[in-house]
């Protein structure tokens, strides 16, 4: 299934490399007009400029809600959205801080509703439709050890799709989570590239192997595309089967 997405602006959060990297590139090959890259890395996003010159990127640490706002309200309308930026610490239930569990909250659940709500209510004021992929995670209903407060914020966020869907689904713009197993970027070697963690896991997989970033994109284009235009509200486990073990 070939995806076009000529005619339509795309946004990626988390863009600096792992899946949201991987995501622009696979925007840019399917014809995007326009293609946002957004992130708090701004020596990242100078060298994905460098190599795509055509990307548009804006800096902003999207944990910083005011900010956000200012700089991703003047970008023209969205069309296809991926709130992928995200972040993951080692939290212990019983050692849990405040810092720690703000930290996952603002970034991976808070900053997800705030540049949604940013995109979709563009598009409802200008009578545009569109997608938007959230980002989530396996953890979201399998609780990794030591995992607390990213299960948390990847489970609240799926919660946060399906009120998103349901709002904005009546103004014809479809909201949805992806939720991955382990997956080769950055995050996933820091997380999981020692043996001893990631071996229970593997083990629990049917297909018996993690996912590429671009297994990930895949979903992302088809989700965004029109090919998926009754999918709405879907939390939808990219895992190889281990949801089910
Ligand atoms: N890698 C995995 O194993 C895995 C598994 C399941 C879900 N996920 C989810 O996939 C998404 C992408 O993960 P990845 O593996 O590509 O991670 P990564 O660490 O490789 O990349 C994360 C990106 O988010 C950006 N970012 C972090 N904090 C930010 C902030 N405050 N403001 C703006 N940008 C910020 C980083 O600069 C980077 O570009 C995340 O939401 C993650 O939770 C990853």
């Amino acid at each position: 299934m070939i995806v076009d997405l000529a005619g339509k602006t795309a946004l990626v959060t988390g863009a600096s490399r792992g899946i949201g990297l991987r995501l622009v590139e696979r925007f840019i090959e399917a014809n995007a007009a326009k293609v946002y890259a957004v992130c708090i890395d701004g020596e990242g996003l100078a060298k994905l400029k460098e190599r795509l010159p055509q990307v548009e990127t804006v800096q902003v640490d999207l944990s910083k809600w005011d900010e956000t706002v200012e700089k991703l309200s003047p970008l023209d309308p969205v069309h296809a959205l991926v709130n992928c930026a995200g972040v993951v610490e080692y939290t212990k239930t019983g050692e849990v801080t405040e810092k720690a569990f703000d930290f996952h909250l603002d970034i991976n659940t808070k900053a997800c509703l705030n540049v949604a709500q940013i995109v979709c209510n563009k598009l409802v004021a200008t009578g545009q439709q569109g997608a938007v992929v959230n980002i989530s995670s396996i953890a979201a209903q399998k609780h990794p050890p030591d995992h607390l407060a990213y299960s948390v914020s990847k489970a609240a966020l799926d919660h946060l799709t399906h009120v998103l869907a349901i709002d904005y689904g009546r103004h014809g713009i479809r909201v949805n989570s992806v939720n991955p197993t382990v997956v080769a970027t950055p995050m996933g070697v820091k997380m999981w590239s020692d043996p001893a963690k990631s071996k229970p896991l593997l083990d629990r997989t049917p297909l018996g192997r993690f996912n590429t970033p671009d297994d990930i994109a895949d979903v992302c284009l088809y989700l965004l595309s029109d090919k998926a235009a009754m999918l709405n509200g879907v939390i939808l486990p990219v895992d190889g089967g281990y949801n089910l073990c």
